[in-house]
């Protein structure tokens, strides 16, 4: 039986989560999965379908219909589809289905990698509970808003910041409220908060954790 070594990383919109979990994978040589992708990719498919969430079945199907492959070209990194997928995500069957290419990717990472880095928000608590080391990231929602609209404007999207901080904030509370798998620290895990951080440093301390 293989065994991969897992790095579970965790945390808010725009805590810095992304950056910190593909660094690190980079310095382990471990195999990377975004699994807000796999949720922004089901909203993504609701709202390009002309499909409203009123009813559940159009997410449900699209979770299933989910492949990996087809979302290479598609850019689902806009706020619109963080919504979605955020309301995607709060539908059980949709998680349920999702459950198992997670774990299966970190069981068995692709290309023959040793180990895995998997961020999202319940890694540390329900798709890898046994996770060698995990990483909650967080950071004040004023600096999280603010990091949000440089990274769309440097995108050459045009955001608002009192909107992107409305919208940070409805989706912080219905990840953190939802009834399956809200987004909450592991009992285990170590908490990074990144208010005051850039990404260096917040990446220093979380090979810190690792190496201790
Ligand atoms: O990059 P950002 O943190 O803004 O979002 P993301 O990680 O791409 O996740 C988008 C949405 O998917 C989140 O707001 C969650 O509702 C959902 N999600 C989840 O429920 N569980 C995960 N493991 C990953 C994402």
């Amino acid at each position: 039986m293989i065994t991969s070594s897992i790095v579970a990383v965790d945390g808010t919109a725009a805590s810095g989560k992304g950056t910190l979990a593909s660094r690190i994978a980079q310095h382990l040589n471990f195999a990377y999965l975004d699994t807000g992708i796999l949720y922004r990719a089901v909203g993504y498919s609701v709202i390009k379908n002309g499909h409203k969430f009123d009813t559940q079945t159009a997410a449900i199907d699209a979770a299933r219909e989910l492949k990996i492959e087809n979302l290479k070209n598609i850019d689902l990194r806009s706020e619109e589809i963080g919504r979605a997928a955020s309301i995607a995500a709060s539908i059980p069957l949709v998680r349920k289905t999702l459950i198992a290419f997670q774990k299966k990717f970190a069981s068995a990472p692709p290309n023959e990698k040793l180990g895995a880095v998997l961020d999202g928000r319940d890694i540390g608590t329900v798709i890898c509970p046994d996770a060698d080391w995990k990483i909650y990231v967080d950071a004040d929602i004023c600096v999280r808003a603010r990091r949000r609209v440089k990274e769309l404007r440097e995108r050459g999207v045009d955001a608002i910041y009192s909107r992107i901080l409305r919208n940070m904030r409805e989706r912080d509370t219905r990840d953190m409220s939802r009834s399956i798998s809200p987004l909450a620290p592991a009992k285990d895990a170590f908490v990074l908060d990144t208010t005051f951080l850039d990404a260096d440093s917040a990446f220093a301390i979380a090979l810190d954790y690792i190496s201790s």
